[in-house]
């Protein structure tokens, strides 16, 4: 059966964990949907795997409906989340545009970076059919006002604030959270202040789902390999083996481990 925002929901309320996984072509989507992944992100982490940016800023609209609809065609059931590219959704209006043609082109959720300034735009979007998720913690998109790729909410008020932030997204009708590198107290904290469910990067075993990156599970890691990454093949020998490893680890907590998770 499909997964649903339904399922999502259902998956938290029995306290089982369920996994998500970027993909960006139609075969890798067969793989990963086949493989027993409940989500499959379309991520804009396609500029830096696949186009070799050093961030995420430069992807397009038109290159995010490109992949959104080749991941569709591979798609045997996964829920398919579509993330909207750096400023495409800083006015209402232009979100509720750029959003449409995602979901045109195969979108069953969107997701948008950021805090409390996206209330309105996601009531708007929620109101008119599109589910959105929420991206909070180390949102890629704002690294130049990060100055860097940092853990973040490390301090109890900007933890405060984030719990307050995600609970307002919430309310103004975000049917899903995801959290980056966070502390796995914090975000444990999340999980629990909210009823959307609650996806986790970086953000330890407690979270109500996971996401990595297909390339950084596979070992395919051209840098410094972060912290939460898990190199899936390598124990499995096969790309199918690894992502069927990958989903069973989620489901009995076994990923993240303690070496994968920020503290504080
Ligand atoms: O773009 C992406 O792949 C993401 C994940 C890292 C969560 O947003």
């Amino acid at each position: 059966m499909a997964v649903t925002i339904n399922t999502l929901r259902d998956y938290k309320q029995k306290g089982e964990a369920f996994s998500v996984l970027t993909s960006y072509d139609a075969t890798f989507a067969q793989i990963v949907s086949e493989a027993g992944v409940d989500v499959i992100l379309i991520g804009d982490s396609l500029g830096m795997v696949l186009q070799g940016h050093d961030s995420t800023l430069p992807v397009t609209m038109d290159q995010m409906v490109y992949h959104v609809s080749s991941v569709a065609k591979g798609n045997r059931g996964s829920l398919i989340m579509a993330d909207m590219p750096f400023m495409t959704y800083g006015t209402t209006e232009a979100a509720l545009e750029n959003a449409a043609e995602l979901m045109r082109a195969g979108a069953h959720m969107v997701k948008l970076e950021g805090t409390d300034w996206m209330k309105d735009t996601i009531h708007a979007l929620s109101e008119r059919g599109v589910p959105v998720c929420a991206h909070l913690g180390l949102t890629p998109q704002f690294v130049n006002k990060f100055g860097g790729y940092k853990v973040q909410g490390r301090d109890e008020k900007h933890a405060e604030l984030m719990i307050e932030h995600a609970s307002e997204l919430v309310a103004a009708g975000a049917d899903a959270i995801l959290l980056e590198c966070v502390p796995a107290p914090l975000a444990a904290r999340i999980t629990q202040a909210v009823q959307a469910p609650v996806i986790g990067i970086g953000a330890g075993a407690d979270t109500d789902g996971q996401v990595l990156v297909v390339h950084d599970m596979l070992g395919m890691v051209t840098g410094r390999k972060p912290r939460f990454v898990k190199d899936f093949l390598a124990e499995s020998g096969s790309i199918k083996g690894a992502i069927e490893a990958y989903v069973a680890a989620v489901r009995d907590r076994s990923f993240p481990a303690e070496e994968h998770t920020f503290k504080a």
